[in-house]
């Protein structure tokens, strides 16, 4: 592991552009529920997949919401890892690197990353279903782990921690709320993830493709590769003559369009490769300090 960590932090260090791209594994060891992981108690006769559609919330949007609540509520009690803080920290000393997630959690603008392009939405964020207006409430301080409170920001495609609720009360797991209705149009507010069934956020796609297409490293974490469009990012980053490197317990599904696999949890990868990307640029500068 230590020489595949040591070529992966030389392709980053030379690299012009990096992108990293997360899945629900970068989530995990925060104890993130995963999606079916939160099919528990009550809501465990529910298909999940029921749930998370437009359709679903239109059929009972009493549900849906206080599903989403329950899940907030599940997602608000867990912390950024090690592995997010380092890929905060490896932002601050590599200006080009791109971060794109799957994850709804915004664990990664809670770590301190300061740009993430969340592909699926962010389940922080509140918006309304019949004109998208965001529902802008007063933002909610997060706790980054070290006391810190990252500061929330409403520029849409960051992390943003949208406001808690008007009223919302911080009922037990078993009581049903209404979804609020919208400020601006009055139509019930809902989670500004995406659903089964939609389109992902334009601008996010937008920006997600066009740094794989011109990146030079692309740095997969905890994605299984199964869940398109995002699963196709590897395949864009190589046709346009980048590198790809896998962080994963075990491999996943990109059919040979993987260049290094660095097998293991990302808590523990991920600081281990900053720890190689920082000594490699520190001695650079030196050197350059020197010539
Ligand atoms: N560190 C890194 N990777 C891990 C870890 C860990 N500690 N634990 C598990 N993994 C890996 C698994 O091996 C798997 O390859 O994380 C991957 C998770 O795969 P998925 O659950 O398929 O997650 P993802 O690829 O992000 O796709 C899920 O689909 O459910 C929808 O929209 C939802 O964004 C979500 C997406």
């Amino acid at each position: 592991m230590k020489e595949a960590l040591g070529r992966a932090a030389d392709w980053i260090v030379a690299a012009e552009r990096v992108v990293v791209s997360t899945g629900a594994g970068m989530s995990k060891e925060s104890g993130i529920p995963t999606f079916r992981d939160a099919m528990d108690g009550l809501w465990a006769e529910y298909d999940p997949t029921e749930l998370a559609t437009e359709a679903g919330f239109r059929k009972d949007p009493r549900r849906v919401w206080s599903w989403y609540a329950h899940r907030r509520r599940m997602i608000e009690a867990c912390r950024p890892h090690a592995g997010h803080f380092a890929l905060a920290q490896m932002e601050r000393l590599l200006p080009s690197l791109l971060l794109v997630t799957q994850n709804i959690d915004g664990l990664h603008a809670a770590a301190g990353s300061a740009d993430v392009v969340e592909l699926h939405g962010s389940i922080r964020r509140l918006k309304c279903l019949d004109h998208a207006h965001p529902f802008a409430g007063a933002p909610v301080p997060v706790e980054n782990g070290d006391g810190g409170a990252a500061a929330a920001d409403d520029t849409g495609l960051s992390g943003d921690l949208a406001g808690r609720v008007p009223n919302a009360p911080a009922s037990t797991e078993e009581e049903e709320e209404d979804p609020p209705p919208c400020p601006v149009c009055g139509s019930p507010l809902r989670p500004d993830v995406v659903w089964f069934g939609e389109m992902l956020p334009e601008r996010a796609v937008e920006r997600a493709w066009a740094g794989a297409e011109r990146c030079d490293v692309l740095l997969m974490v905890g994605t299984s590769g199964t869940v398109w469009p995002a699963a196709e990012l590897p395949r864009v980053a190589r046709a346009g003559g980048a590198r790809v490197v896998e962080v994963n317990p075990e491999a996943g599904d990109f059919a040979g369009a993987v260049d290094l696999f660095l097998q293991g949890p990302a808590g523990q990868v991920l600081p281990a490769l900053l720890d190689c990307v920082g000594r490699r640029l520190g001695a650079q500068r030196g050197r350059q300090g020197q010539s």
